[in-house]
């Protein structure tokens, strides 16, 4: 397995009694910043890539485009950039970051139920490997868009292979019954359609079922019915090039979570089952890249008693880490300096919501007030997913690369008053 990374380091390691990301130690980041502040390793984000790459290794060509919407950090991007990879984007706002960080236009997938016309106009212009549609009623408004503008759009057609993906519902999306692709009993007439019209080139197919998938199974039937809508389109006298198999690998978010596949075991199901497509893949991951790059370190505020466990009360809220609050999703939280006996916590954030609670009855080490804590495996849908409720500043993130640390983005102050202007008539 190639892991090589220019770092000596292998990202969240303990030294000496205190929590490191690479080479740098954890409390120093949180004196310099403050927190809460999200930390990722860069030597991890490359030791993913790098891993995916050599997984796939032996098929023509593959596109390894990823998702951009996991962490959109600039920064975070560059280092996907220079390992090669592409992005699976769903806003012009995703365009420009990944075209920005480097990533080739032609390594640039545009996902999404609801793309406007300005977007298929913007991305249009600046260039695109292909729009993945979704519906045929979008596929009638990309082709007017590229017909006014004398172009023509590389188009693949998402298909929904109504299968179960055995998620979190709020992260499954490829059941019948959700907004997502074009039913695949619908996939013959659809594609006739959309050839027929004047400003789209139809070469590819498209699938994604979800997200934090931890069975290969569901993936291997979407695929198996996938390679049957390719068989059955290329009969039809249809010429694809391009099959993108999406993204949804899961991670191992800790003790008595999930065990998710390897990435090696989940690459040999896919040249298993696409063996005799004769196809470029694409494959649009986030999670499985970014998600343990990153931490999320919070200060101990305060402890206050509890009538079944103490609530551990910490600087991070979930306006700053929300899966908790949105899935019920686990994150394993460490003492950044563990003081070695184990403790029952109730782990809450300042806001004013019940749902503010990161664990129950978590059995962790014993903290004190003052105490730094991490949130692992947060480097995906983590700072990309917070926002400025109870009028908490977006926190700030940080990129480690071996010895060397900078941080990569401010803290925001979404409630600052130049970007909240009051009317006139209400002004004293
Ligand atoms: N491609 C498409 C079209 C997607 O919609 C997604 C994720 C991906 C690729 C990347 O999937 P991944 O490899 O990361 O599983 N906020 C949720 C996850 C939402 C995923 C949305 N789509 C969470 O925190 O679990």
């Amino acid at each position: 397995m190639a892991m090589e990374s220019p770092s000596p380091y292998r990202g969240y390691v303990e030294h000496d009694g205190v929590l490191h990301c690479e080479g740098v130690p954890l409390p120093a980041i949180a004196e310099a910043v403050g927190t809460p502040v999200y930390v990722y390793s860069a030597a991890m984000l490359r030791a993913a890539a790098r891993r995916m790459k050599a997984a796939l290794d032996g098929l023509d060509d593959p596109l390894i485009a990823y998702a951009v919407k996991a962490n959109p950090n600039p920064a975070v991007l560059h280092v996907l950039a220079q390992e090669g990879l592409g992005a699976d984007i769903v806003s012009i706002g995703e365009y420009a970051h990944a075209v920005d960080a480097g990533m080739a236009k032609d390594h640039i997938l545009f996902s999404g139920v609801g793309k406007t016309r300005e977007e298929m106009e913007k991305a249009l212009t600046g260039g695109l490997l292909q729009f993945n549609i979704e519906s045929i009623e979008e596929a009638h408004d990309l082709s007017a868009v590229a017909t006014a503008m004398g172009k023509t759009a590389p188009v693949g057609l998402r298909i929904n292979p109504d299968v179960v993906a055995g998620t979190h519902e709020k992260i499954s999306t490829g059941q019948a019954d959700t907004k997502f692709g074009i039913p695949g009993e619908q996939a013959m007439e659809a594609f006739r359609t959309a050839r027929a019209l004047p400003g789209l080139d139809v070469t590819g197919v498209t699938i994604h079922i979800g997200s934090q998938l931890t069975s290969l199974d569901p993936l291997e039937t979407a695929f198996t019915r996938l390679g049957e809508v390719i068989r059955a389109l290329r009969h039809d006298g249809c010429d694809l090039s391009l099959a993108d198999l999406g993204g949804g690998l899961g991670v191992d978010y800790g003790p008595d979570q999930p065990d998710p596949p390897s990435v090696e075991a989940y690459a040999a199901m896919v040249k298993r089952v696409t063996r005799d497509w004769d196809i470029r893949l694409a494959f649009e991951p986030g999670r499985s890249i970014s998600g343990e790059a990153g931490v999320l370190l919070a200060r101990v505020i305060r402890i206050k008693p509890g009538a079944k466990a103490p609530w551990l009360i910490v600087d991070a809220a979930m306006n700053d880490l929300m899966r908790p609050a949105l899935y019920d999703a686990y994150h394993h939280i460490v003492p950044v300096e563990p003081r070695g006996e184990p403790a029952s916590y109730n782990v809450v954030g300042p806001v004013c919501e019940t749902g503010d609670t990161f664990a129950r009855r978590r059995i962790m080490q014993r903290v004190e007030p003052g105490d730094l804590v991490a949130f692992r495996t947060v480097g995906a849908y983590g700072a990309a997913m917070s926002n400025g409720y109870n009028s908490r500043p977006l926190a700030p993130e940080v990129l480690v690369d071996g010895d060397r640390w900078a941080q990569v983005r401010q803290r925001v102050d979404l409630a600052e008053k130049s970007a909240m202007p009051l009317p006139d008539w209400l002004e004293n």
